[in-house]
């Protein structure tokens, strides 16, 4: 019944086996160095201490910056918001200046190559190569540096607010059987709840380097009913919450500010591979994590933000028509070719897949190997989530719908006739055509394409666009996609 009970004995078992060479077909010459190590048989044990006592002095922790927001923040309200906005729309500058960014010759002075691995130019000091940026003596300055970096940091905050709250909730409106019941144990809601705690310091990192306007928790309304769909919509919404930084991250003016928030989404990528493992999925199906533009980030969350206190700061970011993939596969089956249409639990973009299938077509307490979908460090699927020439069927939403914190901000769009299908992953944008069969209704097909030879570029939870053309465009200047987008949704291909 319990997935972990499994998981020991199978990991016991491994240790005590010990394979014949080779184990790793046409890898020769592993001959392991003439050493004989006989593991210790026995009984494990069963009584724990008293240990060794070994020198140490006495610490106590010293004194620390205060975080801006405690783990539990108290009394919390949620669902949808049933009110009148006392503003509208996305947080405008005073004057902007045209509709798209005219594409640019490369950077004449971006011309440094170095054909024979000596240093081309002198070195400041012994042991540091010439270049490298803030490496000149200046004092780092953690602090957004323009626009670009505030609206992007302030985005994150946004993101950061809504884990730490999720995060808790999930802990808190589930119980500890229904967490077993999912095959997740008392250790594993810990650990969901350090998560928690982890969210509570980003979110005082990102206030930090905003200063005194940084936005506050808003309230939030969630799709999920059971803690499959807790953990299935944790796994969507981490997924967009890392891509979304690593979208900007390199954009920003701020070289310090990017340095500490790299540290931070480093930790949220662990939290999105550990979220898809507790589903049973491929903990990373691909070679490379995307990016994608701050607005897209913005479109996939503020579906969820219900309401947001008075005087919030407002975001900059355009929120996109929702996409609407009406045959996603769902992970909690042993057969995803066998997931009926709309298998959701609500239709925005990210909401979770159902977990109230009936028992003898679901995963989740399936103990044969390529067909559990238990948590697990490594799942293999025999039967997978999706494949290259899946036909896809969407339908999307029209814009001047109103969404996010109090229904303030207005979907848009700036496309004519959509015309392909975008798939954003890996390194990669790959365009298919669509075939439209209605106003708001099309299909396509899975593509096919590689990064590198042997990794198929679309796994994992996949950004997908619907567009008017299709830009030839690379990982650095994605965000010139943004005119040409139609609607956008969210793709579970692995
Ligand atoms: C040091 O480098 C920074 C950019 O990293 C630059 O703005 C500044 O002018 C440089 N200072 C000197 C003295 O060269
Ligand atoms: C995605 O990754 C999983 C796990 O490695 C694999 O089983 C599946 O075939 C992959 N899908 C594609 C389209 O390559
Ligand atoms: C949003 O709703 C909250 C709660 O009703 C209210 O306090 C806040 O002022 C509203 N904000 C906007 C922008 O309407
Ligand atoms: C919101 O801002 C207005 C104008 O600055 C101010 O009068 C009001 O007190 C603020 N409300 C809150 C709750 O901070
Ligand atoms: C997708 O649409 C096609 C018709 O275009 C239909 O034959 C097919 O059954 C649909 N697939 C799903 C899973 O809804
Ligand atoms: C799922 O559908 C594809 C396409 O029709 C088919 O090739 C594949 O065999 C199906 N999977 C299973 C397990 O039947
Ligand atoms: C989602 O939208 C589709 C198509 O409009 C509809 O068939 C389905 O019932 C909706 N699902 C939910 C949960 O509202
Ligand atoms: C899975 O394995 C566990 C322990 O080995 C066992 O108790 C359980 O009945 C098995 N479940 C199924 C569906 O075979
Ligand atoms: C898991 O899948 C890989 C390929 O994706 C395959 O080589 C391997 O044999 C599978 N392992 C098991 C235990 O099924
Ligand atoms: C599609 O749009 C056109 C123009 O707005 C309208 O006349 C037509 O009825 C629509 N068709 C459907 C199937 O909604
Ligand atoms: C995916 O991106 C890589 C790296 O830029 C590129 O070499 C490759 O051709 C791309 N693959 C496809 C199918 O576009
Ligand atoms: C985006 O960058 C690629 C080079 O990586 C370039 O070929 C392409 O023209 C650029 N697209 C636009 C719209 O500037």
């Amino acid at each position: 019944m319990f997935n972990k009970a499994i998981y020991a004995s199978t990991l016991l078992s491994a240790f005590a086996v010990a394979a014949p060479a080779p184990q790793v077909p046409g890898y020769t010459d592993a001959d392991f160095p003439d050493v004989s190590v006989t593991e210790a048989t026995g009984a494990p044990a069963t009584t724990f201490g008293p240990d060794s006592q070994i020198n140490a002095i006495l610490t106590t922790p010293g004194s620390a910056p205060p975080r801006r927001s405690s783990v539990l923040t108290g009394a919390t309200s949620h669902g949808p918001f049933s009110g009148t906005a006392t503003t509208t729309g996305a947080e405008q500058a005073p004057t902007t200046l045209g509709t798209a960014i005219p594409p640019l010759p490369p950077n004449p002075t971006a011309t440094y190559y170095n054909p024979n691995g000596k240093l081309q130019d002198p070195a400041p000091i012994p042991y540091q190569p010439n270049g490298g940026a803030g490496t000149n003596g200046t004092e780092p300055r953690y602090m957004v540096n323009s626009d670009f970096d505030y609206e992007s940091i302030t985005l994150g905050l946004y993101q950061e607010w809504i884990e730490l709250d999720l995060f808790n909730n999930g802990l808190a409106v589930f119980s500890e059987d229904d967490f077993l019941e999912a095959g997740l144990t008392a250790e594993d809601r810990s650990y969901i709840a350090f998560m928690a705690q982890q969210e509570s310091g980003h979110a005082t990192l990102l206030t930090n380097m905003l200063g005194e306007s940084a936005p506050p928790q808003c309230t939030y309304d969630y799709p999920f009913r059971t803690v499959r769909e807790f953990i299935d919509f944790n796994q969507k919404l981490t997924r967009w919450g890392e891509s979304g930084v690593w979208g900007f991250l390199a954009h920003l003016d701020s070289r310090e500010v990017g340095n500490l928030l790299s540290q931070s989404i480093a930790t949220e990528a662990r939290q999105q591979m550990s979220f898809r493992q507790m589903l049973g999925l491929h903990p990373m199906p691909v070679w490379f994590e995307t990016g994608i533009p701050q607005s897209w980030q913005w479109t996939y969350l503020a579906p969820y933000i219900s309401s947001c206190p008075e005087n919030t700061t407002r975001l900059a970011w355009q929120n996109f028509p929702a996409l609407h993939v009406a045959n996603n596969p769902n992970p909690n089956r042993f057969s995803p070719n066998d997931t009926a249409a709309w298998e959701y639990v609500g239709n925005r973009t990210s909401d979770p897949a159902r977990s109230d299938i009936p028992a003898d077509e679901s995963c989740v307490n399936v103990n044969t190997t390529g067909y559990s979908c238990g948590p697990a460090i490594a799942r293999n699927r025999s039967e997978p989530l999706t494949f290259p020439g899946r036909q896809v069927n969407l339908t999307w939403d029209a814009p001047g719908q109103a969404v996010g914190p109090n229904n303030s901000y207005v979907t848009s769009t700036a496309a004519k006739l959509p015309q392909f299908v975008a798939w954003v992953s890996q390194l990669n944008l790959t365009y298919t055509p669509l075939v439209t069969t209605g106003n708001n209704s099309g299909y396509t097909y899975q593509p096919a394409g590689e990064v590198y030879e042997g990794d198929p570029a679309v796994n994992g939870t996949t950004f997908i666009a619907l567009t008017d053309e299709d830009v030839f465009l690379t990982p650095f200047n994605l965000s010139m996609i943004n005119p040409h987008v139609v609607a956008l949704g969210l793709y579970q291909a692995g």
